[in-house]
């Protein structure tokens, strides 16, 4: 069957532009049809109506010379005579023409009840237009160096976005970038030589891992001869030399221990394909770099060179040996040419920026690259910093650890639970306690820590930089994964709460009618879904589903406070629509990585 069938959810402003459309032409039947499509707005904090639009603003300065109009003088006297249009369609219920020629839509009753029908029926389905192959390129760390702040992002946000890719039925690739053949390794190889020649029976463990790359870092830089023999040490490793190639792999091998550690903790799941992977291929690749004549010599590098750009791709350094740049060249060729991807995406802080446009062009000069056919995109976004806007570091002044946060926030999160217990137990005014057993507390807390953490990441606007703040991410009444959490149990309680012991059953038995302007309201946001989504992976902004995510809580929030949904005449329909939220949040929930807790 097609990818959108009977059973997917649908794209409620892809409905309500082509019915808009057509009331347009309906009032205006000689307006050229191809001359215009409709720009929706999505209104969520209002309970009228729930898009606007702006369209026939400009509709009417582009035509009112052609007398289109006939003897209307202005555009809102056009929208008006639009707004008065009758519709043949089932998804508009009214149309009304506000000031300035802003045209504002409410969505049909028995449109937005059968949709909750169909997804309490069928559940949750994307309604896929163009099947794509997309490689998501991300956390990437360096080997040798422990993962630090600066990886969080691009592991937080590169997980979320492969979970919704494939939400939304993408066949998607998740690699990890790991640099792990770098110039570093000819100095930490020499290195460990040098300190630990009997490395093979004793490993050093991280810790000293990363000192062994500080310590070499400081005579790489200070010692002449160590400079010299590392450089040599990295001719020898790219030539394969069996000796390098041996310690090269011990030191990966440990690397690799600690961070996976991260990714379990995290919950994120990629493949391996670091710079390594490519090196059987980089003088293949400058061959035909140069065999297609876009090569250039400079002092004794290859370079390519880009339009309107200052600084060339270096695919060959002057010392005869590949870089960053001739990887990522290779891995260009292989994602688009071997693993035939649509799209390749790459997660990085926006200051790699310029090195990404580079590859771009250059893959697009080399003919592998070839949009629209396919897309290469760099997601950029901010640094991270402290909670007072510096620097991120830690007391002592070193980098800040990856590890040692997610500890932080998670201890943080424990010690809440732990104060409602002992308020509840004190006999606290507001004071809810807990239905935990102490048994509960560390999964809850750990699920609450790493979801606030992660959440606090995805709601920012990815270019900008943020302050890390625990007290900010696990605010309970704030917009963080903590809220959100809290909002779920409560939902889930009521659902607990209404004695249905098989919802399946009671869903096929019952069919959700809209008794309250609220429950429309809330209703109206759950049909967004599928747009947000779209949106979300069109623009590369994770943050409107956070923003989404949000607001269906604090609708819900509102929701206890308009109607009753227990014990009231009302409760059927209302308990379904508590059933559809739980789906979406739960899905929601999923796609930016919160593990939800059943109780709290
Ligand atoms: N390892 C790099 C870093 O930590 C990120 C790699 C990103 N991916 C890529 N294909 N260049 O900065």
């Amino acid at each position: 069957m097609d990818q959108i069938g009977v059973n997917t959810m649908r794209s409620v402003q892809k409905l309500i532009k082509s019915a808009m459309k057509t009331r347009v032409l309906t009032a205006f039947p000689n307006l050229p049809q191809n001359s215009f499509e409709i720009q929706l707005e999505s209104i969520s904090n209002n309970l009228n109506f729930e898009y606007k639009t702006p369209t026939v603003i400009r509709i009417y300065n582009q035509f009112k010379k052609q007398n289109l109009f006939g003897d209307l003088k202005s555009e809102v006297e056009v929208a008006q005579k639009i707004a008065a249009t009758e519709g043949q369609d089932n998804v508009i219920q009214k149309v009304e023409a506000i000031e300035k020629g802003f045209l504002t839509i409410q969505l049909n009753n028995q449109f937005i009840e059968d949709e909750i029908n169909s997804i309490l029926a069928n559940g949750l389905k994307f309604p896929l237009e163009k099947k794509q192959k997309v490689v998501v390129d991300y956390s990437s760390p360096n080997i040798a160096k422990e993962m630090h702040v600066g990886h969080l992002r691009s592991t937080i946000l590169g997980e979320s976005l492969c979970r919704i890719l494939e939400f939304q039925g993408q066949e998607v690739v998740r690699v990890n970038h790991v640099g792990d053949w770098g110039t570093q390794f000819g100095m930490l190889i020499n290195h460990l030589l040098e300190e630990y020649p009997d490395y093979q029976t004793n490993k050093p463990a991280l810790k000293e891992l990363e000192d062994l790359y500080k310590e070499a870092k400081k005579k790489f830089d200070s010692n002449e001869e160590f400079k010299l023999k590392s450089q040599q040490f990295v001719v020898k490793l790219q030539a394969l030399d069996p000796v390098c190639i041996d310690a090269w792999k011990m030191i990966c091998d440990l690397s690799r221990q600690e961070y996976n550690k991260i990714y379990q903790r995290l919950n994120v799941k990629i493949t391996e394909y670091g710079e390594s992977y490519y090196n059987p291929i980089l003088n293949e690749i400058v061959k035909e770099c140069e065999a297609k004549g876009i090569v250039e010599l400079d002092q004794g590098a290859k370079i390519i060179r880009v339009k309107g750009e200052k600084v060339p791709l270096m695919i060959v350094k002057k010392d005869g040996g590949y870089n960053y740049d001739t990887t990522d060249m290779a891995a260009a060729k292989t994602r688009i040419l071997e693993w035939k991807c649509d799209r390749l995406l790459y997660l990085t802080d926006v200051g790699q920026w310029n090195h990404f446009k580079l590859v771009f062009e250059g893959a697009k000069l080399m003919g592998w690259h070839q949009p629209p056919n396919t897309s290469m995109e760099h997601m950029g976004f901010g640094l991270v910093l402290g909670p007072d806007g510096k620097k991120f570091k830690t007391r002592s002044g070193d980098t800040v650890k990856l590890i040692d946060l997610l500890d932080e926030a998670k201890e943080r999160a424990l010690k809440q639970i732990q104060l409602r217990v002992q308020e509840n137990q004190q006999g606290k005014e507001f004071s809810t306690g807990t239905a935990l057993s102490p048994e509960e507390f560390e999964t809850a807390a750990e699920r609450m820590g790493i979801a606030a953490i992660k959440y606090y990441d995805l709601k920012q606007n990815r270019i900008s930089d943020y302050n890390f703040d625990y007290d900010k991410m696990l605010d309970p009444k704030g917009n963080t994964a903590v809220y959100l959490m809290y909002s779920y149990v409560r939902m889930l309680s009521i659902l607990r709460k209404s004695g249905i012991q098989d919802f399946e059953v009671f869903k096929g038995e019952h069919k959700f009618k809209i008794t309250h302007q609220h429950e429309r309201h809330l209703a109206a946001q759950l049909l967004r879904f599928v747009d947000v989504l779209q949106s979300v992976t069109d623009q590369l902004a994770i943050n409107w589903l956070c923003d989404y995510i949000y607001d269906i809580c604090v609708k819900i929030a509102e929701a206890y406070n308009q109607y009753r949904i227990l014990n009231d005449e009302h409760t059927q329909t209302r308990l379904l629509l508590c059933e559809a939220v739980k789906m979406v949040l739960l899905q929601s929930f999923h796609l930016v990585g919160i593990e939800p807790i059943e109780k709290i």
